[in-house]
């Protein structure tokens, strides 16, 4: 072997470049997600496995624990203020009765007023808890129930303050034109309108997620949309026409059951799947459960347990990276290349 065919000196960068790259599976795991992105862990009502759902504490801690999207239900109260909850009525996750007591002979969030409405305070519900050992929410009342511009509100300043950007994933629950255009007016205060920004609105009505498209297009606004639910009643491609993602039940059988081959017929038709609801408190099922969906290259988990699906996510990275982490490190490699070809040169 002659001198010139011989590197002189092996950068330790170049060496742990090559490392690195020996050590990257082949190109048939590549993360099988649509655009071969990360998966997104989205906080399902917020860290609602641990502390009150759709609180601002919920979601601060989801948050702490790398939620890439925090998804607050949207209902209406009385005087037509966006609210974050998930039901109709406020009594299964409120102290509403004891307080204000009922309604109309009931509790429904539109027969009360949103200054009523603020003093509530949420209960805990499932496996979530008042507090969470180790974290104080940084809100001055993080268990009342938050308007949506609150919940904008937070994820701006959490993002500000953790240094990543958080995605906000509201879900119109009530098919009105108000909610629609609330919901719309809201984002848009808070400088959110492009494909884009890190926002999802979701429904299960495909024909609000049509309108919607209808008045974002009138506004100039272009967020991503997702259909949520059954979809066995419409082809992909047909949903394709309308929204970005679908949002299927992880718990839905027959037609609707997902799979492999669900997530990749509806991938050939260009729709992300953001999966619904990752429940599992245990950590061991909990990680087979992520294993087996993110694998099959679901795009999304709205998960309960926020640092479950983090992990989950994590783990699935470290054995597949991103194209993006790819591409660094070939570019890496290429650039070491350069300047050790230009040292032999110099040194010749
Ligand atoms: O939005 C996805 C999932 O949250 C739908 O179920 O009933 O929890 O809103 P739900
Ligand atoms: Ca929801």
């Amino acid at each position: 072997m002659t001198a010139s065919f011989r590197p002189r000196f092996a950068p330790p960068a170049l060496a742990a470049l090559l490392l690195a790259a020996a050590a990257l599976p082949a190109s048939a795991d590549a993360l099988k997600t649509l655009h071969g992105q990360a998966p997104l862990v989205i906080a399902h009502r917020g860290a609602s496995g641990y502390l009150p759902e759709h609180t601002l504490a919920g979601y601060e801690l989801a948050i702490r624990m790398g939620a890439d999207y925090i998804e607050p239900d949207l209902q209406l109260s009385k005087d037509g203020h966006l609210v974050a909850m998930h039901d109709t009525t406020l009594n299964r996750t409120t102290d509403v009765a004891s307080k204000l007591g009922a309604r109309n002979g009931g509790y429904k969030v539109s027969d009360y007023t949103l200054a009523e409405i603020k003093q509530l305070t949420v209960k805990p519900t499932g496996t979530a808890k008042t507090s969470y050992p180790g974290f104080t929410p940084s809100s001055a009342n993080p268990l009342r129930i938050p308007t949506f511009d609150e919940v904008l509100a937070l994820a701006k300043s959490q993002g500000a303050l953790t240094g990543r950007t958080i995605g906000i994933y509201p879900e119109a629950k009530i098919a009105a034109p108000a909610m629609e255009d609330k919901i719309l007016a809201s984002l848009q205060a808070f400088g959110y309108g492009r494909s884009s920004d890190k926002v999802f609105i979701q429904s299960f009505s495909l024909d609000t997620l049509k309108s919607l498209r209808a008045k974002q297009d009138a506004l100039g606004m272009s967020i991503q949309e997702v259909f949520l639910g059954n979809t066995a009643s419409a082809s992909f491609s047909d949903i394709a026409k309308w929204v970005n993602g679908i949002g299927p039940s992880i718990t839905a059988g027959g037609a609707n059951a997902v799979n492999q081959a669900y997530i990749a017929a509806a991938h050939a038709a260009g729709l992300l799947v953001h999966g619904y609801t990752f429940a599992q408190a245990n950590p061991e099922p909990a990680a087979a459960q992520y294993g087996k969906y993110l694998g099959w290259g679901m795009d999304g988990v709205f998960s309960n347990y926020t640092d479950l699906a983090y992990n989950a996510r994590a783990e699935l990275l470290a054995a597949v990276p991103e194209p993006e982490s790819y591409a660094l490190m070939l570019g890496g490699l290429a650039v070491v290349g350069l300047v050790a070809r230009r040292r032999r040169k110099t040194m010749a």
